[in-house]
């Protein structure tokens, strides 16, 4: 038996399902999930010395790969200083800093552990400063696992959501109103019925949680005008494209597109904690200020801004501010997507790619989808038997087809090939 047989069996007693997160347990893909033991720039290996070339990167968070020297480094040093003092430190506000510089449309930042509790205090932040309860977000984003966020649909636009989750009581889904991704006039129909009563709308701007799926620029720029109009906040979660799609964050993306574009409230996560456990909500001062100590809005978290990890994000951005970093990070996607596309059109498959900076989406269809329900007519079979063919190669994508995929600075040209040749064997 496999080492990684071995330990899931062992972890399947003490852990639920042997995962302390369900996608790790391969469940969408069928198979032994694999015990990682270690990670090495673009590789990660796993307990039976198997080495795979990592495009999940953590779902997001090692965009310069695994143990980069001066990440590393800052982390060594940081835990020599203390772990955590339940008090505020400089580098606390070191980080505040840097991420504000990036990105203007905020000017106060509160970091927190994890990007389930940045967008849930995100939300309980809308809703105190404009003191209405309803929200509106979007089929086949995912914004973490707070109550009010595991909804899906009613049945139309009249009724609000119901639970996703067992758990989650009806009475916490109704106030969360759940629409098609892309989908303009249901939007102008939403805000027409509930508009005065929204707290806000959560969007992810390029969805990575139903593979890659871009708001498109005229649903983005109408969505934008109707906040506005009706006093709702626009809340842009980019916890997966923060720091990922390019150095202003998709933010920045479409206000290049769209101009004067900006969210009310921005959250992050995985990039600004380069793989420790941070995340973030920032806005403009008058919306921060609603937040306790200043306001009535409670929100608050012992590892809050916890030094090490603050260190570990500090140096993951002052490394990807360095010139050329996003250039040659883009350049190196689209040359693995751009090759996965041929290779799939030399063997006959139909196939779409997408991707922006550091992240990227395939679909095994002719035409790239616009939102959830098309997402998930992909051929399982076909996506799972690539995923295994892929693995059993070395090559580590996302276990389900729903999930973006990541390339770091530590991929080499000589990985790319790799992958490309590994899937012209899989998809023969
Ligand atoms: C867009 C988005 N928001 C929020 C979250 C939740 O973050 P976390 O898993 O750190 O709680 C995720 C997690 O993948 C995400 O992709």
């Amino acid at each position: 038996m496999s080492q990684n047989q071995t330990l899931f069996e062992r972890a399947q007693r003490v852990i639920p399902g042997g995962v302390n997160s369900p996608v790790r347990a391969f469940r969408a893909v069928g198979g032994t999930p694999r015990f990682i033991t270690r990670g090495d720039g673009a590789y990660i290996y796993d307990a039976d010395g198997q080495r795979y070339i990592d495009y999940i990167g953590s779902w997001g968070p090692m965009i310069l790969g695994h143990g980069h020297p001066a990440v590393l480094e800052a982390v060594i040093s940081a835990a020599r200083e203390g772990f955590s003092f339940g008090a505020p430190t400089e580098r606390e506000i070191e980080l505040a800093e840097e991420i504000l510089k990036l990105v203007p449309s905020m000017e106060q930042v509160r970091l927190v552990s994890s990007g389930t509790e940045a967008t849930m205090s995100a939300i309980r932040l809308a809703r105190g400063a404009t003191g209405r309860s309803k929200f509106i977000k979007f089929e086949g984003c995912y914004h973490g696992h707070t109550d009010a966020l595991l909804v899906k649909a009613g049945s139309g636009l009249a009724t609000f959501g119901h639970p996703t989750s067992a758990g989650v009581p009806e009475e916490v889904a109704q106030h969360t109103l759940v629409l098609e991704f892309n989908h303009l006039a249901q939007l102008e129909e939403a805000f027409l019925l509930h508009g005065k009563q929204l707290a806000c709308v959560i969007i992810e701007p390029i969805a990575g949680n139903m593979n890659f799926v871009r708001t498109q620029v005229a649903y983005m720029k109408r969505l934008r005008e109707l906040c506005t109009e009706y006093g709702a906040l626009l809340v842009l979660d980019e916890v997966m494209t923060g720091f990922r799609v390019g150095l202003a964050s998709a933010q920045g993306h479409y206000a290049k597109l769209i101009p004067g574009f900006k969210p009310d409230i921005s959250v992050f996560g995985k990039v600004i904690g380069g793989g420790m456990p941070l995340a973030a909500f920032g806005a403009s001062r008058d919306i921060m200020k609603h937040l306790a100590p200043l306001g009535g809005v409670y929100q608050a978290g012992t590892l809050s801004g916890n030094p090490v990890a603050t260190a570990c994000g500090l140096a993951t951005l002052r490394e990807i501010q360095k010139p050329g970093f996003f250039e040659a990070l883009s350049a190196k996607t689209r040359s693995l997507v751009d090759g996965l596309a041929a290779v799939a059109k030399e063997n006959g498959v139909p196939f779409s790619v997408d991707c922006e900076g550091g992240m990227f989406g395939f679909f095994l269809m002719d035409q790239l989808p616009q939102e959830y329900q098309t997402v998930m007519t992909t051929d399982k079979a076909r996506f799972n038997h690539f995923f295994h063919a892929m693995l059993d190669a070395g090559v580590y994508l996302a276990p389900a087809l729903y999930e973006a995929g990541f390339v770091s600075a530590a991929h080499s040209q000589a990985d790319i090939e790799a992958t490309l040749a590994a899937a012209a064997q899989a998809l023969r």
